[in-house]
């Protein structure tokens, strides 16, 4: 079972992030949220492209069995092409892989052509340019918020031009793609980001630290 990611529809997804779940309780983190969110995503990263290490294709069927959401894989991997059949096996929906990333281009291909929607990410010295010329066979770009590798860390509020940038190129293509943001999302940070001209947010430490995950998600829906 591989339910698609929704199409932007010009109202705001909320993505929690299971990197700063319980894994060991991942359906007791995920209950409260998996009603108010419109996908999840698993933060993929291989210890090269960024200095952490996280998880592999294994974790996807155990959070989609969680919360019945579509899974969106993040993958902060140096080769995404070595990855991208597993997770498509593992029943990943989305596949996101840097732009920066090894053989980026081929992983979007291959992506696509299992029948998975595809994303580009760019880290925060990565200019929007670079996601320019795929628009046309992207079905979301990926503005990080902050240097990807680790949650918990500060917005990067000079990420808004590029945010706006990529926003005016989606609306120039005419196609439907989400612009995301990830990286310090909260309910403050979340409406400038929303008001720059994203509308899906991954959101990690904000949700999983919050004494209440629900009420905090019905009020960033609300912001
Ligand atoms: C960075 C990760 C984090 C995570 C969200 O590599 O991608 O951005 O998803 O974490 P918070 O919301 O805690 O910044």
């Amino acid at each position: 079972m591989r339910p698609p990611l929704p199409r932007p529809s010009g109202r705001p997804a909320l993505v929690p992030s299971v990197l700063s779940a319980d894994f060991f309780c991942l359906r007791k983190s995920l209950a409260p949220v998996k009603r108010l969110a419109d996908w999840v995503q698993v933060d993929v990263m291989d210890g090269h492209f960024v200095p952490n290490l996280s998880f592999g294709p294994v974790l996807v069927p155990g959070v989609a069995r969680a919360c019945g959401l579509p899974v969106d894989a993040h993958l902060m991997v140096e080769e995404p092409l070595r990855f991208v059949d597993a997770f498509a096996r593992a029943g990943a929906s989305h596949i996101t892989v840097h732009a920066e990333a090894a053989h980026a281009a081929a992983a979007v291909r291959r992506i696509k052509a299992l029948g998975l929607t595809a994303g580009l990410a760019l880290r925060p010295k990565t200019p929007a340019r670079r996601v320019l010329p795929y628009l046309k066979v992207l079905d979301m770009v990926l503005v990080m918020t902050v240097e990807p590798g680790f949650g918990g860390q500060s917005f990067m509020p000079e990420m808004m031009p590029k945010v706006r940038t990529v926003r005016a190129a989606i609306a120039a293509s005419g196609r439907p793609v989400w612009l995301q943001v990830d990286g310090g999302i909260n309910a403050a940070t979340a409406v400038e980001a929303g008001e720059a001209g994203a509308d899906s947010f991954v959101i990690g430490s904000a949700l999983f630290s919050s004494r209440d995950p629900a009420a905090f998600l019905r009020r960033l829906k609300r912001a």
